[in-house]
């Protein structure tokens, strides 16, 4: 949680420089646009569309709402969003460094914004010859460089549907994610480079293949990144370097309606499989690159730097779209943020004279762990702007980002939002918002946000509830692949009203200000190290070990990790002890290791000879959680089927 200490509130004025060249001048500016959303919803979304995308055919309707909540903005325009993110820079910009790609073992390469468009379009090129039409979907296995973003700028450039699977999820995560989406092709490479190690990855896509039943994929094209010799399938993989030779450097893009499907992301939700969240084109990359420009100040002489994977939203919208929207130069991390040591962020901001920098509270706490005073030793004088997302931060890492990688010059825009939001929704604006540490402030221009109440209405400030946006916006998710229903029961449940999109967190705005304070997730989702984790999941699992009867997942608060993994564990067999349930827990942290990536590891697993549970036979979870944190059990356990239990739970 996210408590304030009122002591410690300080509140934080922007720099005056930043003020003065900011995008929005100050918070009566603010104000005014907040109140031309108000007074005229589509026309404030319209103005900008016109304004930011290049469009191949106008748009007449802005949006249609005739079959809520699948709702549809600017659906009669057309629009390419690779073009959007190319061609039209190629003019002015041809020339201008699109990405600065920070390589694992500290070597760079500097890529024009004419050579990424010339490798899109080969590879595009490429991807035709498959025999690939719109609408097609695609699945990237791939670590993080310029060629998982030529990968996905290639698919938007075809109007093929991407899914880019994190490189860390594991390769029966790949089958569920491809039994889905059910993908003609995937993209991968040989092996990774990861903190100076080399990793394999495309054995996963081999072993994916042959444990996923639906035969969906027709080829595997494998970039060459390691060199390593790999297992290969003559009738089925395609090396990335042959496809593209002698490929043509232009392509033209095939125009699709602003609704067209962009990409679908696999993320997790309270229950079952991961949900497959559909984003549409136009109005996604609208708010990736007005973000850009509001929230991040985005200017051409700026060096942006998100640290997020491609593999999360974070960076589809801040790495892949928005800053390639807006014609910027934007540095791609191969590495990891302690390789070689503690200070590699610092050298590569110094080394690329980042002036952005857009990364996750938890690196921020890892990084004050292991050298807090290293930032003091490099020239961070190009930042003139910092940015936090993915979860609380708190007001000490809050604090630590702002005077020792900032200099107190730089102001800090905590951004929430999430998978389905496409872009921030909640957000500090550089030259408007006075900072407070630990809060994300205020939504940004347009987006109608509120807390309310388990009936839907908007409670008092001070008070928490459930945060919601009440109006659609047009970056918002459109739909849960194969999954309407779904869609619909999680995000707009029918106890609020049917029509209030949930997001599923707790929040609290506080009384004089109006600033909200996320106080985290209210469903069964953890949030580890920023990563996005069902407990549902981990417990589904855990259970698929032969030796597992069942399983209980819950969060405990984490100095580093924001939270981190606690599994309760009953065995078909002996509850285990000594020796031998410390050899168990490793092989079952391996096994989760194995069925959906190491990020889902348990932290901790107690083996117990039941769980408590109700009279009904419901896990009682506010229990666990209780007995995870060490927490004395105040609460009423009345309906307790088995009291006895929590005792040999304790530890
Ligand atoms: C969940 C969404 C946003 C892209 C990366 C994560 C939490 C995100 C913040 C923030 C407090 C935050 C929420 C949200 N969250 N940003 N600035 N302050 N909490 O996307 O995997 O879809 O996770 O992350 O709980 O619901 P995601």
């Amino acid at each position: 949680m996210n408590q304030l200490n009122k002591e410690e509130v300080r509140v934080f004025y922007p720099d005056q420089q930043t003020v003065s060249q900011a995008a929005i001048q100050g918070m009566q500016a603010y104000d005014a646009l907040c109140a031309e959303a108000e007074a005229d919803y589509e026309g404030f979304w319209a103005k900008l569309a016109r304004e930011l995308l290049s469009w191949h055919k106008p748009f007449k309707t802005v949006l249609d709402e005739s079959d809520a909540p699948f709702y549809q903005w600017f659906p009669d325009g057309e629009l390419n969003v690779s073009y959007n993110c190319l061609d039209r820079h190629l003019e002015k910009r041809g020339n201008k460094t699109a990405i600065l790609f920070e390589a694992d073992d500290g070597s760079s390469t500097a890529v024009s914004y004419r050579d990424l468009y010339q490798s899109v379009c080969k590879f595009a090129n490429g991807l035709k010859s498959l025999g690939l039409k719109t609408g097609d979907r695609v699945v990237i296995y791939m670590p993080m460089g310029v060629e998982v973003i030529v990968a996905m700028q290639a698919c938007a450039r075809l109007g093929l549907i991407h899914s880019v699977v994190f490189g860390g999820f594991s390769s029966k995560s790949l089958v569920e994610r491809i039994e889905d989406a059910q993908p003609r092709i995937i993209i991968t490479s040989d092996g990774q480079f990861r903190g100076g190690k080399q990793m394999p990855i495309k054995s996963a896509v081999d072993e994916a293949l042959q444990e996923e039943q639906s035969r969906c994929v027709e080829k595997v094209i494998v970039f060459k990144r390691t060199g390593e010799a790999i297992s290969w399938d003559d009738s089925r993989d395609i090396r990335w370097d042959d496809l593209v030779a002698n490929q043509p450097d232009s392509c033209e893009p095939a125009w699709v309606s602003a609704e067209h499907p962009l990409f679908l992301l696999y993320t997790s939700g309270s229950t079952g499989k991961p949900k497959g969240v559909q984003h549409a084109s136009a109005g996604y990359l609208l708010h990736a690159l007005n973000t850009m420009r509001w929230t991040f100040d985005i200017k051409d002489s700026d060096v942006f730097w998100c640290t997020a994977d491609v593999g999360w939203i974070t960076g589809h919208s801040y790495v892949a779209y928005g800053p390639l929207a807006a014609g910027a130069t934007q540095v791609v991390f191969e590495g990891i943020p302690t390789y070689p040591d503690a200070s590699r962020f610092w050298k590569v901001i110094e080394k690329h004279k980042v002036s952005i920098f857009y990364t996750a509270p938890t690196a921020i706490r890892t990084l004050i762990k292991l050298g807090g005073d290293l930032p003091a030793q490099h020239d961070l004088s190009s930042l003139r702007l910092l940015g936090s997302v993915g979860e609380p931060i708190n007001p000490e890492a809050w604090k630590w980002f702002y005077h020792e990688v900032g200099g107190g010059r730089c102001p800090i825009m905590d951004t929430f939002w999430q998978t389905e939001t496409g872009g921030h929704v909640i957000t500090p604006l550089p030259g408007v918002t006075p900072l407070v540490p630990g809060s994300c402030t205020l939504p940004f221009p347009g987006l109608d946000v509120a807390v309310v109440d388990e009936s839907g209405n908007e409670v008092e400030r001070g008070i928490g509830g459930f945060l919601v946006i009440r109006k659609p916006w047009p970056s918002m998710i459109r739909n849960i692949w194969n999954d309407p229903e779904r869609y619909k029961q999680s995000y707009f449940p029918e106890d609020l009203g049917g029509k209030l999109y949930l997001a599923g967190d707790g929040a609290i705005r506080d009384p004089e200000t109006g600033y909200f304070t996320i106080m985290g997730r209210i469903d069964d989702v953890l949030n580890v190290s920023g990563h996005r984790m069902g407990t549902m999941e981990i417990e589904s699992a855990l259970v698929a070990n032969p030796l597992v009867a069942e399983a209980a997942v819950v969060g405990k608060p984490h100095d580093i990790k924001g939270e981190s993994i606690v599994a309760y564990v009953v065995l078909k067999g002996e509850r285990p002890t000594g020796d031998a349930a410390k050899n168990l827990v490793e092989s079952l942290r391996a096994w989760v290791g194995k069925e959906i990536g190491p990020i889902a590891k348990p932290d901790e697993i107690r083996f117990g000879d039941n769980l408590p549970k109700t009279r009904s036979g419901k896990i009682m979870r506010r229990l666990l959680r209780a007995l995870a944190r060490g927490d004395d059990i105040t609460a009423d356990i009345s309906t307790l089927e088995n009291p006895a239990i929590l005792q040999q739970l304790k530890s």
